[in-house]
């Protein structure tokens, strides 16, 4: 049912909830077309008509930086008209549900919104409610997807890389609080890249990672050897009510990210993380602004994946 929701009766995507279930030609449709929207953003006029006269609503019940504003750019670049929800001054504070708040905003003639919750399943929830022509993209909920992010990352591998089929990737770090994570597999495994790996301490581990296709590491020495892209992970200590964890400065001394641990890794390998960093926690400065980081082009390819999204979605 979750990811029915997503695709039309004839396969189009109607939704973007989660990778989860959406096939290799939907994920590539949405990185060829982000392909192509590169190039708008490098020109003096960075906007295409596709999205006049449609409403996106930016409901972010979490906070954001990056994934806020640039979802606001691409609508912008695409000639949406944008609104961007506070949600700490609206009227959630005085008792209205999320499904409420949808239906009032749907009553404004809303074409599209862009929703991130800390409940798993929000943006499940709001699709479900919402009329036929409207269309939900989730922009992270709880642990469970960030397809964007997910979408951001392969196409920033895409780039660099060129291929899946012959890569290994390296996921690090709090595997278990992680909805990027569980995004990012996804989108490796649907795509054809024959080796994941997730290296972490048994604690940031969920329970279903035998599950997810990959290959388990506790240590960096081992998972790190020989892998073409590292993506680290934020701990999210925002999600970690009760969890038995390692301190910060014990976690950085065997999973933080140094040049020391990246030398295990390809001389070419690629370093990535979704942001927010926290430096000298899960990665050193000197990886994260070094030669090998490829950390701000996913935050700009980040605009143009989003501005792919929405255009299909709207069905262009
Ligand atoms: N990567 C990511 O989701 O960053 P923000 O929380 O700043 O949107």
């Amino acid at each position: 049912m979750k990811n029915n929701l997503q695709l039309t009766e004839d396969g189009r995507l109607k939704h973007l909830l989660s990778l989860d279930g959406l096939p290799a030609r939907i994920l590539t449709q949405i990185l060829d077309t982000a392909a192509s929207f590169v190039a708008v953003g490098e020109r003096e006029v960075k906007s295409v008509p596709l999205l006049r006269g449609k409403a996106v609503f930016n409901i972010f019940f979490e906070n954001s930086t990056r994934t806020r504003t640039t979802f606001e750019i691409a609508a912008k670049r695409l000639s949406a008209d944008v609104v961007n929800l506070n949600i700490n001054a609206s009227s959630q504070s005085k008792g209205e549900t999320l499904l409420d708040t949808v239906a009032n905003l749907s009553a404004m003639h809303a074409d599209m919104f862009v929703v991130r919750h800390a409940a798993a399943g929000a943006a499940h929830l709001i699709a479900r409610h919402v009329a036929p022509h409207i269309s939900v993209v989730n922009a992270g909920d709880g642990r469970c997807a960030h397809p964007t992010q997910g979408l951001l990352d392969m196409f920033t591998i895409r780039h660099f890389k060129g291929d899946f089929h012959n890569l290994r990737v390296a996921i690090v770090g709090d595997v278990l609080h992680s909805r990027v994570a569980r995004s990012q597999i996804h989108g490796l495994t649907t795509l054809g890249c024959p080796e994941v790996r997730v290296i972490a301490p048994k604690t940031l581990l969920p329970r279903d990672v035998g599950n997810l296709g990959v290959h388990v590491h506790h240590n960096m020495e081992q998972g790190l050897k020989d892998v073409d892209v590292v993506m680290m992970l934020r701990l999210q200590n925002e999600r970690m009510q009760g969890a038995r964890l390692p301190s910060a400065g014990e976690f950085y001394k065997h999973w933080g990210l140094t040049t020391e641990k990246l030398r295990h890794a390809k001389p070419d390998a690629i370093v990535m993380h979704p942001g927010p960093m926290n430096r000298g926690v899960e990665i050193d400065s000197e990886v994260a602004d070094g030669p090998q980081s490829v950390i701000l082009a996913q935050v700009t390819f980040g605009i143009a994946v989003r501005m792919a999204v929405m255009s299909i979605l709207a069905g262009n």
